[in-house]
């Protein structure tokens, strides 16, 4: 009998760029998202063009970990846009592995699961990436954002209020990790540049301030904090573009009441905050393709539904 697993695409609201130096990120996983439609079968033969390497590269991280050898057949259908900067390839990874596990038996904690799609994303494409993507993908929960530490991998979730409307904007610019500056950046900041570093440091300081403000039902508060995010990211961590700083500006003429970048940036997508009743017509007003995106189940939720008794 054929198995449906689906994991999101995350949006991340605060601490980008924090993830590989073990810094705070707040994702919500979204209702966007990959599904993958299986049944076991002696070899891995699934179709999902493109995602050749990725496959390869979890099948390897899991033999690593000791997952037997047993192959699963199958087809992905997504929602969840790629080379918008919605984390696919980690929803990918993620998805993957998460059948390859089931059709083997095998079990792992949910962030060994996420450390493995992350040194996937690696192998598959060289590309040194933290944890946010395949994390939130996971871990997700709907009405919440994740806390999550990436240094030490402590988390909780974040209730969101009612009265904030999360709405994604894609520049149009396609962002791949590959080629562009991510892993330079990653040096810059390992090799102690003073502007990547004070990117970091004071991003990291702004989650603390995103979580007291949500927590606080401060929505006020939050339009200041995504501003400094997009001005650090965009002056000290140069990960921004016209295109990405000219949509954030156009949000928040269209009356959205925070707006910044989002994802690894070099294109891609900005988050941007409006009231509930007027997030329709903000989207409207910018005129790029978005989303009003609410804060979903991650895949190991999704996971628990569809393994439920279908009564
Ligand atoms: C990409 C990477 C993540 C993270 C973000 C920036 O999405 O995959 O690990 O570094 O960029 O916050």
């Amino acid at each position: 009998m054929a198995t449906s697993l689906r994991a999101p695409g995350r949006v991340n609201l605060m601490g980008e760029h924090t993830d590989y130096s073990g810094g705070l990120v707040l994702p919500v996983a979204i209702q966007l998202g990959i599904t993958l439609t299986f049944e076991p079968a002696e070899r891995i033969e699934l179709d999902a063009p493109g995602g050749e390497r990725y496959i390869a590269a979890v099948e390897q991280e899991l033999s690593d970990l000791g997952r037997p050898d047993v192959g699963i057949a199958g087809a992905v259908e997504a929602d969840l846009p790629q080379g918008a900067g919605l984390g696919s390839s980690g929803a990918f990874e993620v998805v993957v592995a998460l059948a390859l596990c089931e059709a083997a038996g095998f079990q792992l904690e949910p962030l060994e699961l996420a450390l493995a799609c992350q040194r996937a994303e690696r192998r598959a494409v060289g590309v040194p990436s933290g944890i946010l993507d395949q994390a939130a993908s996971l871990l997700g929960r709907a009405g919440s954002a994740l806390l999550l530490d990436c240094g030490t991998l402590e988390h909780r979730w974040v209730p969101l209020p009612d009265d904030v409307a999360i709405l994604v904007l894609d520049s149009g610019e396609k962002h791949a990790h590959e080629g562009s500056g991510y892993a330079d950046r990653r040096r810059e900041l390992e090799a102690g540049d003073p502007r990547r570093v004070r990117h970091v440091e004071t991003e990291n300081g702004r989650v603390r301030e995103t979580v007291d403000a949500l927590e606080r039902g401060d929505v006020a508060a939050l339009g200041p904090l995504f501003a400094a995010s997009h001005a650090s990211l965009r002056d000290d961590y140069e990960v921004s573009t016209p295109t990405l700083n000219a949509l954030v500006a156009s949000a928040l003429a269209a009356g959205a009441f925070a707006a910044r970048m989002t994802g690894g940036g070099f294109g891609g997508s900005i988050v941007a905050l409006a009231e509930p009743d007027r997030a329709a017509d903000v989207l409207a007003r910018t005129r790029v393709q978005g989303w009003i995106v609410c804060a979903a189940d991650g895949a190991i939720r999704c996971r628990t539904d569809s393994t439920r008794d279908p009564a």
